[in-house]
């Protein structure tokens, strides 16, 4: 720690490992990195911890599928969830692994405490068990099935280690009255509480069940069981058993989904008082992501992938929607159409148009140089006023986590700026004197309301206000601006502006939606020969570009084979509202009538294609374009230079529904 500096250690949840980021996910760290950027600009030293929940069944079972050793399955997913993050800008200062082994010593020492100080005891643990997946089914009852392979479950007692979780009500609560900010918001606070009124269980934390996980020292048939393991990641990551060395822990903020919220409230503080350790300081529970009302899964096909809109719109246009869209810690709904409309309002129109329009206009009537205002008109006073109460409520804000709100003060300043600039029509003015002088003032005014905009808004936009800020003319990052330093009437006159560059390029929504979703397609079902072929996040925001192509590889015939094609007949076809080069089929494939997308709209009337017989990819996963649901895919062969798309048939014979094509 740097003496003299307040430290900040906050975290996000770590992630399990057998899947890849989603929009949830992305929240929770892009929230994590806003803060943590914030942090440092109010001058404290700062360390965010993100990582991967390597162990435990589904590890188990996903690696055995892959037909690999668990600990190449995790490095590799592990690999990947860090270079996306990378790649998204979202660097957290810790990457912490649950089979790193920091982490193991971390757990064993923890447990060690807690056993020393009698809150450790061997008991059994009855559970429902599915004998073929080799797991207990968490909630189950007797005579429930196996929710993953549908058999039935066998009750079966192990023994295991118990943790006296009963023995915390009283400490828990008592802590929460003296705490009263440890769980946000508010609401969080209310239901925890009268869970912890109602009586706590005490805790199975090991397993003899489980292959994949930490060994409890001298025992190694007993592995930690999911929490206890995990929860103790955030201890790991700034220095474990060492942590005082560190300087870090405890932590000051965990940022976590709601779903998770009672382990990290009633476990993890539970374990280390137990242990006679600091107990975090605060927990924060945000909402979720929806995608048409329900929570994101692979198997629904209503996953939203981070990488393809970062592609199209840019890393700081997914920032800026996830924080702007929804109160933090609470749900909201996400959608393709209400990020792009976003996008193309408040980022290009807003934003972007102000930094531009700016920059002209000085270039223009000052050589590119910030003129010196000698007059100050009484508009100009309240402009000044105005952004200057706005600094004060957008820290309030981003301190109490209410980026909305903060964001929306940022654009309220943004939007004055354009009635300021329609009213007093710099550009009308000619070159006496008295009108250079008013010129000059409104444009320092414009100019120095966008650098106190550009310095707010760097928390949440990251790369798009370092271009700004080079516009401007200004030196360093506004990364490197004290924000409780920062006051109007800073911008000094005289600096010369930066090269003007394209901040957020207004798109095609029809365009930007479709591209978004045909990359994130690609993603969710890589072709074989482009699995390794991700389209990496442009640079710059217009970095549409189309994925570059892997070398062509080979593939077996077992391969090809993996893929289902039938001949279908299309039973009805219609355009969608809002998709101009979409058509929602219905296809006949012999053994159902599926309904399947096909972005033919621009060439195929949807009358005409009644009847006709097609080639459909039928055991593709289901997934939804512009909100509608797409079971299939029609083959079509993408002709010239724009992909034309042509569809394949059966012009020669008249064949049978259903039939397999090989
Ligand atoms: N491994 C545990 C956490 C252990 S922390 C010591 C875990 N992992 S997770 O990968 O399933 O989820 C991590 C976080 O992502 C959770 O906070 C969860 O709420 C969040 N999200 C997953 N889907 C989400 C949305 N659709 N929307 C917002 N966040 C959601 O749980």
């Amino acid at each position: 720690m740097s003496p003299g500096k307040p430290k900040f250690y906050l975290t996000t949840p770590i992630y399990y490992t057998n899947g890849l980021p989603h929009i949830g996910h992305t929240y929770t760290t892009v929230v994590a990195d806003t803060i943590r950027r914030y942090k440092r600009m109010r001058g404290y030293e700062v360390v965010m911890t993100t990582g991967t929940d390597e162990h435990g069944v589904n590890v188990e079972r996903a690696a055995q599928k892959a037909g690999i050793p668990e600990s190449a399955f995790v490095a590799k997913m592990a690999a990947e969830w860090r270079s996306l993050w990378d790649e998204l800008g979202l660097t957290a200062d810790e990457f912490v692994r649950t089979t790193d082994l920091h982490h193991v010593r971390t757990v064993q020492w923890l447990f060690r405490l807690c056993r020393e100080n009698g809150y450790v005891y061997k008991g059994q643990y009855t559970g429902q068990y599915c004998i073929y997946d080799n797991a207990f089914v968490n909630d189950a009852k007797p005579g429930d099935d196996c929710p993953d392979c549908g058999r039935p479950t066998e009750t079966i007692t192990e023994e295991n280690y118990f943790f006296k979780l009963s023995a915390f009500q009283k400490p828990l609560l008592d802590f929460y009255k003296k705490n009263p900010d440890f769980i946000q918001p508010e609401s969080r606070r209310n239901e925890i509480v009268s869970f912890v009124e109602g009586g706590l269980k005490d805790l199975s934390i090991t397993r003899t069940t489980v292959r994949w996980g930490i060994p409890v020292p001298g025992e190694e048939q007993h592995v930690f069981y999911v929490w206890f393991d995990a929860l103790t990641a955030y201890l790991s990551a700034v220095g474990g058993p060492e942590f005082e060395r560190r300087g870090m822990w405890p932590a000051d903020l965990h940022l976590v989904g709601k779903d998770i919220i009672r382990f990290h409230t009633v476990y993890w503080p539970a374990f280390l008082m137990a242990a006679m350790q600091p107990v975090p300081k605060q927990v924060w529970a945000h909402g979720w992501f929806l995608m048409d009302a329900a929570k994101m899964s692979k198997s629904k096909g209503n996953v939203v992938l981070p990488r393809p809109i970062a592609n199209r719109l840019g890393m700081d246009a997914l920032r800026y929607f996830l924080l702007r869209e929804v109160v933090f810690g609470q749900d909201g709904n996400f959608s393709y159409d209400a990020l792009v409309t976003r996008y193309n309002s408040d980022l290009a129109n807003g934003l972007g148009n102000l930094a531009s329009r700016t920059a002209a206009l000085v270039e223009k009537n000052f050589g590119g140089k910030i003129p010196k205002a000698t007059e100050r008109k009484p508009q100009d006073e309240s402009l000044a006023k105005e952004v200057q109460s706005a600094i004060g409520d957008v820290l309030e804000n981003y301190e109490n986590l209410s980026f909305a709100r903060a964001l929306e003060t940022i654009w309220g300043v943004i939007a004055s700026a354009d009635k300021y600039l329609t009213s007093e029509q710099p550009w009308a003015l000619g070159n006496s004197e008295p009108e250079q002088a008013r010129k000059a003032a409104v444009l320092w005014t414009t100019a120095e309301l966008l650098r106190i905009v550009t310095v707010l808004g760097h928390p949440v936009l990251p790369a798009s206000t370092e271009k700004v800020w080079a516009l401007l003319g200004q030196t360093g990052s506004p990364a490197a601006v004290e924000l409780d330093g920062l006051r109007w009437g800073q911008l000094a006159p005289g600096k010369q502006l930066g090269k003007a560059q394209a901040l957020f390029p207004r798109v095609d929504k029809d365009e930007a939606v479709e591209r978004i979703e045909a990359m994130a397609n690609e993603e969710l079902n890589p072709a074989p020969a482009a699995q390794s072929a991700k389209p990496a996040v442009g640079a710059s925001p217009a970095g549409a570009a189309a994925a570059p192509q892997a070398a062509p590889e080979k593939i077996g015939i077992e391969d090809f084979a993996k893929v289902e094609m039938r001949v279908g007949q299309i039973k009805t076809a219609e355009r969608i509202v809002g998709a101009d080069k979409l058509l929602k089929l219905t296809v006949d494939i012999g053994t159902e009538i599926r309904q399947i997308c096909a972005g033919i709209a621009q060439y195929y009337e949807p009358e005409k294609l009644i009847g006709r017989k097609v080639a459909v990819v039928v055991n593709l996963a289901p997934r939804k374009l512009r909100g509608v649901e797409s079971n299939g895919m029609i083959i079509a062969a993408a002709v010239g230079p724009d992909g034309r798309p042509v569809l394949a048939g059966f012009p020669d014979e008249d064949v049978e529904i259903g039939s397999r094509l090989r």
